[in-house]
Formats: structure tokens, C-alpha cells, sequence
């Protein structure tokens, strides 16, 4: 169809003339691209009358447009095919996409798109994601601190008040003037135990004792054989890299091993396998850990929140998860994390702890 009958062909042209949406059509001569055609919408937004643009060049139009508009109309007539763009025009003040189409056997026609809405909206939405999740990582943090401190006072108070009861109880018992209360005082004194006991399994769950003093490596151990054993899951830990030279903030241990106790749950959960590695490797820059299971492999499409929430919280330090797996040969979970947190965020907020033990850890 020729620029002839396209302005001929009644339907076109009412279309053309009727449409929300600024064309304007396009011819190369002489090297230059030359205004054919535009119609009154393109006259309305562009603000330009048509009598005033046909037949001069793009160039003499728009003396100071991004190149992006011209490159996509020489690429649509020099390719003869389906071109696009999308940016900012400064001549406009908006944010257009521009498809151009080729109109054979020598035309282009470019229908310009207001993506300015489009556009606040999108930057709207990354802008809440990335306070979600700066969110996630202050809460996974808060969330740890909170643990630390009620971790403390069960052992500083708690604890400490159930052995004082417990040794008075004994004394009682000793004497002479209780032998007619003996069984009594006998429930009481293993009722005390089992509380001591309970608190201290407690305490650790709340705070693993080994994270703090052996450091992330054997925490994990002590965590596979807490979460796996029981299963007659066997585990191997794999481990490259220095602890000692390259050592990771407290808490990023503390993140990567809570994660790591979801994906080891999960691997008990669904997997099915005989066999988990965990492995951790250390780098000048970065930490991952990687748990990978010779298990069933994912199954169709993962609905939980876990893996969710992992990815959400180390994407919000900096960090990334990875899952690779192939149906029958197991998955692993590959997560990274920087080893040191950036400074001024809020990652050792110590005010939210209760007497807060200090932790070292590797
Ligand atoms: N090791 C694994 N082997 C096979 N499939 C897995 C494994 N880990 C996760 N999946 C699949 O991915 C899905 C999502 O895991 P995710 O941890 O996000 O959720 P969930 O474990 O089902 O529930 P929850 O929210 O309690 O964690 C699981 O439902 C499961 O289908
Ligand atoms: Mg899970």
C-alpha cells in the first residue's frame, strides 16, 4: 500500500484520524527521514500543526530530540520490520514508547504511547519492594536480637531462679523434720529438673550456644543432626574457605543459619532423600551457604512462604537464593550474602535486646 492509498483508503484514514494515539509517518530521502503524514492527535500532544511538518525533516522538526526516536524509525525503514522504544522525551515531557511499523515499500508509520502513568506506577512499586524488603531484613535482625534477649534473661533470671529453688528444695529434703514429707518433696525436686531442663533446651533453641562459640560451621553441623538425624537423613559438611580470613558479621551467621534451618526442614519435608550436603564457601566479599539434597527434585510449583522469605531477606542484605533442580535429582539451595553488612543499617540493634550476651562468632 502506498501513502496514496493509504490516505485514499476511507477505513485507514478514519482510524487514523480518530485514534487516541499520535502517528506520524515517515519516508527516507536523501538520507534524511522526511514527515509524510500525522495525525491530529500527534498534532495535540506534539503540539505542532500539520501544515507546519509535512514534507520537512525529522531533524528540522526536532532539532534537539533524544536519538533514540530517529534511530528506531532508520532501523524500522533500513530493517523493514517491527521496531520499538520506550524513554524519556524531554521535548514531550513524557515518558513515551514509540512502535514503528514499516509501511512498504518505503514508509514507516510510528505510533507514540504515553507510558508516563505507566511509568510512576512502576517506580511506585520498586520503590515499596525495596522498603518491603529493607523491612524484612530489620525484622529478620529485630526478630534476632529479640530471641538473644529473651534468651538471656530465661538463663540470667529464669534459670538462675529454678537452681536457687532446686538446691533449697535438697536442703529441705536433707533435714530430719521433712522425712514424713519425703515423696513430696522427691516429685518436687524432679518436677524443678524437668523445668531446668526444659528452660535450658529452650535457651538453646532460642539462641543456639554453638552459633556463639564454635562459630557458623559446627552450627550447622549440630543443626543437620537435630533436623536430620532423626530422619536417617545422612550429611556432609563442605567447607572452602578460610573462617578465620574471611569472617562474616554476627549477623549474617545468624541469618544464613535460620535459613539454613528451613531449607534443611524442607528437605525433610519434601525431598525425601537419603543424602544432604551442606556447603559452605567463603570469599573475600561473600559467604554462601548451599544445601542440596539428592531427594525428589521440585514437583510442579512451589507455593510456601519459606523460600519466599529467604529470598526476600537476602535480596534486602545484598544477597541472592538460588535453586537449582531437575525432577528425580535432588535440588539445591544456593544461598549468598555479602560477609560484612553495610554500615548504617540497622543490623545490631542492640537496643531492642534485654541484656544482650555479647557474640562472636565465625
Ligand atoms: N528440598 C526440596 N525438595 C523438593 N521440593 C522442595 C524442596 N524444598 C522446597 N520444595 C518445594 O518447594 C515448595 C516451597 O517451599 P517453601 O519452603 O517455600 O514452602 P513450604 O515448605 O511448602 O511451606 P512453608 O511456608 O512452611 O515453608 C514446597 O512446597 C515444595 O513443593
Ligand atoms: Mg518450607
Amino acid at each position: 500500500m502506498t501513502i496514496t492509498d493509504f490516505s485514499k483508503n476511507f477505513s485507514y484514514r478514519t482510524l487514523f484520524e480518530n485514534v487516541f494515539d499520535p502517528i506520524a509517518v515517515y519516508r527516507v530521502e536523501d538520507g534524511n527521514i522526511i514527515f509524510i503524514d500525522v495525525n491530529p492527535a500527534y498534532e495535540r500532544v506534539m503540539k505542532l500543526k500539520r501544515e507546519n511538518i509535512i514534507g520537512r525533516t525529522f531533524d528540522d522538526v526536532w532539532p534537539y530530540a533524544e536519538a533514540r526516536w530517529e534511530g528506531v524509525i532508520r532501523q524500522c525503514l533500513a530493517q523493514k520490520r517491527s521496531m520499538h522504544c520506550i524513554g524519556e522525551s524531554s521535548d514531550v515531557g513524557s515518558y513515551l514508547e514509540a512502535v514503528a511499523f514499516p509501511i512498504p515499500p518505503d514508509m514507516a508509520a510510528v505510533v507514540f504511547l504515553d507510558r508516563t502513568k505507566l511509568r510512576r506506577s512502576e517506580n511506585t512499586l520498586r520503590k515499596r519492594q525495596a522498603q518491603l524488603r529493607e523491612l524484612a531484613a530489620k525484622l529478620t535482625l529485630i526478630e534476632e536480637n529479640t530471641r538473644r534477649g529473651v534468651a538471656s534473661e530465661l538463663h540470667d533470671r529464669v534459670g538462675y531462679d529454678l537452681i536457687c529453688q532446686l538446691r533449697m528444695l535438697r536442703e529441705l529434703e536433707a533435714r530430719d523434720d521433712t522425712a514424713d514429707i519425703k515423696p513430696e518433696l522427691d516429685a518436687l525436686i524432679k518436677n524443678t529438673e524437668s523445668i531446668i531442663a526444659g528452660n535450658r533446651s529452650l535457651i538453646f533453641e532460642l539462641s543456639p550456644p554453638v552459633l556463639k562459640e564454635a562459630g557458623l560451621n559446627p552450627a550447622l553441623d549440630e543443626l543437620a543432626q537435630n533436623i536430620l538425624a532423626p530422619h536417617g537423613i545422612k550429611w556432609h559438611i563442605i567447607t572452602k574457605g578460610s573462617a578465620d580470613e574471611y569472617k562474616a558479621d554476627d549477623s549474617v551467621c545468624i541469618i544464613l543459619y535460620r535459613m539454613a534451618r528451613e531449607l534443611l526442614i524442607n528437605a525433610v519435608k519434601h525431598s525425601k532423600a537419603s543424602e544432604v550436603n551442606i556447603i559452605i564457601n567463603r570469599k573475600p566479599e561473600i559467604i554462601t551457604v548451599a544445601v542440596e539434597d539428592n531427594g525428589t527434585g521440585l514437583q510442579g510449583s512451589s507455593k510456601g512462604f519459606g523460600l519466599f522469605s529467604i529470598k526476600e531477606r537476602l535480596l534486602a542484605l545484598g544477597g541472592n537464593l538460588k535453586i537449582i533442580s531437575e525432577q528425580g535429582k535432588g535440588l539445591m539451595a544456593v544461598m549468598t550474602c555479602p560477609l560484612k553488612m553495610k554500615k548504617g543499617e540497622i543490623l545490631h540493634d542492640d537496643k531492642n535486646t534485654f541484656s544482650g550476651r555479647s557474640q562472636t562468632l565465625h
